[in-house]
């Protein structure tokens, strides 16, 4: 839910949202030069928090921005829930960082030129007629670059692609590429296939999701048996279940594609086992 005021963090600081001045030459501004992650909060907790901060470790060094003090970040996620008075609800944090503010000039600035780094935790309500009656999802073209493994603040083609599936009636826009379904504008994604938990393997084409994760973890918990590999959209019409997995989104089924239905149109029973064991390792934290 987006606050007007809220007290964020910007550059070592705890500061009110309306205090905070980036410059029009921040890089993350003029070239969306910068990664960020999504942290859930549950009842005041965050969750996952060592696997967010590994995968922004990796975001960063492997567009070779140097924040120093990441390792802090949890620290600064759990002040900025307490002064925001979030302690016992549920949220999101929200941390960016950019390659910092210099002329414009496409290579790196001197490495004297510090990133700048923003924060923030805000409150959320769940959705749960998404999970108890399930979504509507697109298809779209996969026109996005070729390094989706990092989370990178570069995201037309997810904005594109989330406007389209909102102005078609959608929750979700799920990206095509080569013909075969890769993930969505902001989540990852899961189908059935003969009892099969099957997803897009771990490269570059998605983002290691966190959730993603976790959810097969959790297959491996319940001895559902999981499948790394690609789902070609020509074998949608026999996928028992499907199923969208983030950290806003959590374990969401996926009832109808285009026009064609996921199995009889319900959430399938293997997306209610995740969706309920999710729920319990939220219960537990
Ligand atoms: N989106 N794929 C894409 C393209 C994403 O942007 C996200 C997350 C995911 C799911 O990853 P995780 O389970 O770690 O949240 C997959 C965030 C939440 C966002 O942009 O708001």
């Amino acid at each position: 839910m987006w606050r007007e005021h809220m007290i964020t963090y910007f550059n070592g600081q705890l500061l009110p949202k309306e205090s905070v001045h980036i410059s029009p030459d921040d890089r993350g501004f003029v070239f969306a030069d910068g990664v960020y992650e999504v942290i859930h909060v549950y009842r005041g907790q965050l969750f996952a928090t060592e696997q967010h901060l590994r995968r922004l470790a990796n975001s960063l060094s492997e567009v070779r921005i140097a924040w120093p003090d990441i390792q802090r970040l949890p620290a600064i996620a759990r002040e900025l829930v307490k002064v925001n008075g979030l302690d016992q609800s549920d949220g999101l944090v929200y941390v960016q960082i950019t390659r910092g503010v210099a002329p414009r000039l496409h290579p790196f600035p001197d490495e004297s030129v510090p990133p700048t780094v923003y924060a923030t935790a805000s409150p959320v309500e769940p959705v749960p007629e998404h999970w108890e009656r399930g979504i509507k999802v697109i298809l779209v073209p996969d026109i996005r670059w070729g390094r989706c493994d990092i989370k990178s603040l570069a995201l037309l083609s997810n904005v594109l692609a989330a406007q389209e599936a909102k102005e078609r009636g959608a929750d979700e826009a799920i990206f095509v590429r080569d013909g075969v379904i890769t993930e969505g504008a902001r989540t990852n994604v899961a189908a059935v296939v003969d009892g099969v938990l099957v997803t897009h393997p771990r490269d570059h084409r998605i983002l290691p999701g966190i959730t993603r994760n976790v959810v097969l973890e959790l297959c491996q918990h319940l001895g559902i048996p999981v499948r790394e590999s690609p789902l070609a959209v020509i074998d949608l019409p026999r996928v028992e279940e499907l199923m969208i997995l983030g950290t806003t989104k959590e374990v969401t089924p996926v009832v109808r594609v285009d026009e064609i239905t996921i199995g009889d149109g319900l959430p399938g029973p293997i997306a209610q086992r995740l969706e309920r064991a999710y729920r319990d390792l939220i219960g537990a934290l």
